[in-house]
């Protein structure tokens, strides 16, 4: 593995530690270093720090350097919510829901979720992973490092562990790393329709338990929702999950003002994500139950609805992630740049925020904020080379992709 030396950059910006950061002020608390360099050795940050101290320390010859003079560096982005491996698309939908017809209406006829479905269970693996393959290129160069992806196009067993395995395979032999979540409980399946407790019941009988041996998903989540999994229902299917050792999810208020923030506080959930109507309460119960609020702007855009209110939130305390939500019904984009964009103008995130939701918390989502989500000692070599000098110009150029190159595991993977 190469030993790299990034030289003389004009700022290195990230947040520090390893733990989520909760509210406004350790959200805002970035280590900014002027003029700062980091060395690079077997894929981990072996040091960083003003230019002139890492040149005292380190014998430059014996690195490979990269140039990074008026150019800032930021940790690799975390994206903490996408449903990239899916076959099909669902373009007609998008022009229905332009023209007034509602996502739940679609779902109701017949239309969403279930039509992705039925295209990914006529998929071969080799297809859908040469898809997502092709996918992770395109996250990688916005300068995603980690995403995690989630089943719930298969809604059946060969189907569900069918995406599971593909998203192990992608892990496994391309530079992105992947956490993988179990999200059975997305819609019920045309074979189970009235019969919810019995599809229920088949998830956690049949596939919980076959996941887990095969070490298929780390988490499980449900869609939580009017007209979907019920909060009793999503509760069984949690607390089931939980007693098997999975980390917790929860597409939590989304479509309508439903508990699935309080829920997700109550079971311990890592993270609740979406958030679109959560209640008073449901800010409460995140803050004081530490569970992350992953918000995902493109998809409000693409549905055109109000944006989670994230001022609130992390003005009341929230740890505030965002991801992408990359799916082909709700939102057909893993568009960082457009992220930022919604992020900063319309929900009035700082850029400190913004970055911190996109790295550390981003990483906490996933469980793995003491191994990414910051440019420091001990961590993964997961960082960006920006085109410009400082962090702003992320949200300074409006939807423009501004990552020159990316590091991934301490080697560069984009340039
Ligand atoms: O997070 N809301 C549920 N699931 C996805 C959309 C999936 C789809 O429409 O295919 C979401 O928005
Ligand atoms: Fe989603």
């Amino acid at each position: 593995m190469d030993k790299i030396i990034i030289f003389n950059a004009s700022e290195i910006a990230t947040p520090t530690g390893s733990k989520a950061k909760y509210g406004k002020e350790d959200m805002n608390d970035i280590s900014i270093i002027k003029n700062g360099s980091i060395v690079i050795e077997n894929g981990l940050i072996r040091d960083v720090g003003p230019t002139s101290s890492i040149t005292k320390k380190y014998n430059l010859s014996k690195y490979n350097i990269i140039d990074a003079k008026d150019k800032a560096i930021v940790p690799g982005f975390v994206d903490a919510h996408t449903h990239f491996i899916f076959g099909g698309y669902r373009e007609e939908e998008f022009f229905q829901r332009i023209n007034g017809i509602s996502y739940m209406e679609i779902m109701n006829n017949d239309g969403g979720i279930e039509s992705t479905v039925k295209k990914t269970r006529n998929m071969t693996f080799k297809d859908l992973y040469e898809l997502g393959f092709d996918r992770l290129n395109s996250m990688l160069a916005f300068g995603i490092t980690t995403v995690e992806g989630k089943s719930g196009y298969g809604l059946d067993f060969h189907t569900e562990t069918k995406q599971l395995k593909v998203m192990k395979k992608l892990d496994e032999n391309h530079p992105v790393d992947i956490a993988a979540t179990f999200l059975g409980a997305h819609a019920i399946p045309q074979e189970y329709k009235g019969k919810t407790n019995e599809y229920i019941d088949f998830m956690i009988e049949k596939l919980y338990p076959y996941i887990v041996r095969n070490k298929l998903s780390e988490f499980c989540d449900v869609f939580c929702e009017d007209g979907v999994f019920s909060i009793e229902e999503s509760r069984r299917l949690l607390l089931e999950a939980k007693k098997l050792g999975f980390k917790l999810k929860v597409h939590a208020d989304e479509i309508s003002a439903f508990g699935g923030a309080e829920l997700a506080a109550s079971i311990g959930a890592i993270s609740a994500d979406h958030l679109l109507n959560v209640s008073e309460e449901g800010i409460r119960e995140m803050v004081k139950n530490e569970v992350v609020s992953v918000l995902l702007p493109a998809t409000a855009f693409t549905l055109d609805k109000p944006f989670a209110n994230a001022r609130k939130m992390i003005d009341s305390g929230c740890a505030i992630a965002l991801g992408s939500d990359y799916n082909p019904g709700s939102c057909f984009s893993n568009s960082i740049p457009l992220i930022i964009s919604l992020a900063c103008i319309k929900m009035r995130m700082t850029p400190e925020e913004i970055l911190t939701a996109l790295t550390i918390n981003g990483a906490a989502a996933l469980d793995r904020e003491t191994s990414i989500g910051s440019i420091e000692i001990g961590k993964k070599a997961d960082m960006l080379i920006l085109k410009y000098p400082s962090y702003k110009y992320l949200m300074y150029n409006t939807g423009i992709n501004i990552v020159e190159k990316v590091i991934k595991n301490g080697e560069v993977t984009v340039s």
